[in-house]
Parts: C-alpha cells; structure tokens; sequence
C-alpha cells in the first residue's frame, strides 16, 4: 500500500516515493560532550497526484530548526556573496516604484543580499527568525524583524509600512510549510505593480544529478514551473517568470506577480513543456532516482571502505545541511570520515548530526592533507577547488557523488 499524506499546496493526495529513513536535524550540530537526546524523524519524500508538488511527508516544528544558535551563514561564500549583490543591484535598478519604495525579504539570514539595499537607503526590512543570524544582519545596518514570516507578520508589516514593491526570497520559501498563511501574506503586502521573487533548488536539477542530499528537514518543498504555476494560480498570483542558476546545484528563480498585472514570458510555457516532456513526477522517473540514490550509496560507501582498508585517510569538506543526509542515509561515521573542515565558526568544535563527525577548521585539514577529501559542499565546487589547488598538487584526491560517485 502506498504511504500518503495531503498536499501543503491543493490538499491532493501526495504519494510517497522515497524514504532515507531516520535522520536528525541537518543543522543540529552538537557539543561533542553532548548527553542530551538527539531528536529524530521520518525523512521521506512524495510528490502530489494533484498539483505535482514533491514535498516532505512530515514536517520538523518549525522552532527546532530554526532559533537564536542556526549556525548557516550565507555569507560563508564569495560566489555566494557575490550572486546576492548582483540580485540586490538588479532589482534596485528594475523593480523599485515610486519616491519611496520598499523591499521585503524573507529569510534575509545574515544580510547577506539586504547589506547592498540598506546601502543604497532604499526602505527594507528583512524578516529572520534566527536570532544570531539576524544580529549579523542588523550590524551590516540591515533593518531585521526577528519572526517568523507569516500571514500575520505581513499584515503587521503592510500596516505599519504600506505595500511592497519587491518581495524576495532566496532558499526560505521551500522551507515553509504552512505555505497557504505565508501566500495570503505576500497577496496582501505586495503592491499592484510588485514583485514577489524567490529561488530555490530545482527538482529538475534534483532527478537530472540524483542529488537526495538535497532533501532534508529544512527543504520541505522541491519546485517545479508546473507546481509553482498551479501554486501561484490557487493563491490569486500569476508565475510570469522562470530563469535557471548554476547556484546551489542547480535552482530556478521565480517571479510572481498579482494575477493579470503583467504578461508571462515565453521562457515560463517552454520550461512547463519542457517539465512535461521529461515528466518529472512521472512513477518511472522517480523509481529510476530511488535506484539512482541507492548506488549512490553503495558506491561511495564501498569507495570510503577500500580506502580506510589501505590504511588511507579522507576527510570531509564543507559540514554542509545537505551532507547529514548523506552521512545518516548511508552510515558514514567517524570510521570512514576522519573529520569534516568548514569554515563556519559555530559548527567548528562540534559534531555532525546522528554520525558525530568531529568538524574542525580548515587549517586542520591543511596542516596535514589526507590522501583523499570528500566533497561535501559539492555545490561550492569551483570556489573550494580554487582555493585548496595545493591539495591536488600535493598529490591528493577528490571524491564526489553528484552526479555519481567519482574519485579525480
Ligand atoms: N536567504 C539566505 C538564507 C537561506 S537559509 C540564503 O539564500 O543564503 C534559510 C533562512 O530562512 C534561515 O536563516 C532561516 O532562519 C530562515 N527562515 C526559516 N523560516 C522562515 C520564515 N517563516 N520566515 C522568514 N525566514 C525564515
Ligand atoms: P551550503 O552548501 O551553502 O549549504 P547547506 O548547509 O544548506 O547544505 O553549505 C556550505 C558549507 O560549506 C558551509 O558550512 C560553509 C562551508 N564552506 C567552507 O567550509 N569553505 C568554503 O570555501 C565554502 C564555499 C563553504
Ligand atoms: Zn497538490
């Protein structure tokens, strides 16, 4: 019998096509003297016979992952940095209305796209419900409201500085649940004319690389063209575009406006055929990525094993969300990753979730390179290659799994 739940967006039946089992909170890192019971739940995955939307079929309590010590940092990257000042300098030039226009952005983490509007003095603010996150926004001389964003939120927000022209969100908004609220929200703040802008991973992307480590507590919905489109239609907004990023593992960026107020670009009805004809949450397609995703496992975990029989060493790079996924789901521990290097100052002395990997700085791993290095933060592949050139040239080697398991 077929595991079901009920669609967050059309209130459809969503069929369940993968489980990876029992997983902590990817963002859990914990003190390694810990004795507090780790909290754990089901991460699978279905997508709706309905509307097409590939969501979690259950939700993580949106305050056990997201609080004062959230240790995420988007400003951890140049390229990173670099795209969300782009973003910021786009739609400054683009989108802004009137004398005294105003820009909206959930999930604004540690400002790392509204440090660029602050400095231009064009009003924003930037709704962030981590505490620690937020306080690094608000020293860039970013306005932040620490809340959750939410129908009611957006009412408050609406009522004390009148209508959006710009609603943005970059990796927030697949992490919402309670989507129906939050769509009420942005249909009451935005203004006639406005925008509402948001980019995430792309469940295209997602079958095209088998990359599973993309599902985990945070991620609670994977888009498509289709979905957001009937999304967008069921909430009273139109999707009127869709532009592909080589950010992240490959995302979509969508653009919303109210229903009418501007006419869809061609781009929106190609990337919809081009969805169908791939069918994407066809049952075959998603069988072939469950299988993928099991090779996957066992590849690595036979590569990893050989290795360590030698006598060899590997260490992870990048403590990344995405690798408690793949640690947990294939039961790499500390026997076969000696330690994960990240740069994130609040992950470093701690251990991942469920596996307890030490996670340490990057200079531990520079000091002595092992013979191999996991590529954790595969989706920073160019910038950490670039960086860390003198591990290859000292005769070390990569391993990584997306789109498959590869040693170079
Ligand atoms: N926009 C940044 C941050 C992504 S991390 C980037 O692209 O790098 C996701 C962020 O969303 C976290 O900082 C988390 O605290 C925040 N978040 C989670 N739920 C939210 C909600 N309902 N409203 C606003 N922010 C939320
Ligand atoms: P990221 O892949 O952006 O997100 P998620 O945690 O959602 O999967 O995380 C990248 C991690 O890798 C982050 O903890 C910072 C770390 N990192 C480094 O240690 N060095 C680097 O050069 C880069 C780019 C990231
Ligand atoms: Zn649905």
């Amino acid at each position: 019998m077929a595991i079901t739940s009920e669609c967050r967006i059309c209130s459809g039946e969503v069929v369940e096509f993968i489980d990876l089992g029992r997983q902590p909170l990817a963002d859990a890192f914990r003190l390694p003297e810990s004795r507090e019971p780790e909290f754990f739940y089901r991460l699978s995955v279905g997508a709706c016979r309905g509307c097409q939307m590939v969501q979690l079929m259950e939700e993580v309590p949106r305050e056990r992952m997201f609080h004062q010590d959230y240790p995420y940092l988007s400003s951890g990257s140049t390229v990173m940095r670099a795209h969300f000042e782009g973003m910021a300098k786009r739609l400054l030039a683009t989108e802004l209305q009137g004398s005294d226009p105003f820009v909206v952005e959930i999930g604004c983490n540690d400002g790392v796209l509204l440090r660029t509007i602050a400095a231009s003095g064009v009003r924003h603010v930037g709704v962030e419900p981590s505490g620690g996150v937020a306080d690094l926004a608000a020293s860039e001389g970013v306005t932040v409201r620490k809340d959750f964003f939410e129908e009611s939120t957006a009412l408050d927000i609406l009522d004390s500085q009148g209508h959006a022209d710009v609603i943005y969100s970059a990796n927030t908004f697949s992490h919402i649940p309670y989507v129906d609220s939050v769509l009420r929200g942005i249909k009451a703040l935005l203004a006639p004319g406005g925008v509402f802008v948001f980019e995430d991973p792309y469940f295209g992307d997602i079958i095209e690389r088998t990359s599973f480590d993309q599902i985990y507590d945070e991620h609670f919905f994977f888009f498509t063209a289709q979905s957001v489109a009937r999304m967008a239609e069921l909430s009273g907004l139109e999707l009127v575009d869709v532009e592909p990023l080589p950010t992240h593992g490959g995302q979509l960026r969508y653009t919303l406006v109210h229903a009418g107020a501007r006419r869809p670009s061609d781009a929106v009805a190609a990337r919809i055929a081009e969805e169908e004809r791939r069918e994407l949450t066809a049952p075959d397609t998603l069988s072939r990525f469950v299988s993928g995703v099991e090779r996957v496992r066992t590849e690595l975990v036979d590569e990893l094993k050989r290795i360590r029989d030698r006598g060899e060493r590997v260490v992870g790079y990048g403590a990344t969300a995405k690798s408690a996924t793949v640690l947990n789901y294939c039961g790499i521990g500390p026997d076969l990753l000696e330690f994960i290097c990240d740069s994130t100052p609040a992950k470093q002395g701690r251990v991942t979730p469920g596996m307890h990997i030490p996670v340490r700085s990057p200079e531990e791993y520079r000091r002595s390179y092992p013979e191999y290095a996991l590529l954790l933060a595969w989706n920073h592949a160019e910038e950490i290659m670039a960086k860390e050139k003198a591990f290859q040239e000292a005769g070390g080697r990569w391993i990584r799994y997306v789109p498959e398991v590869s040693v170079t």
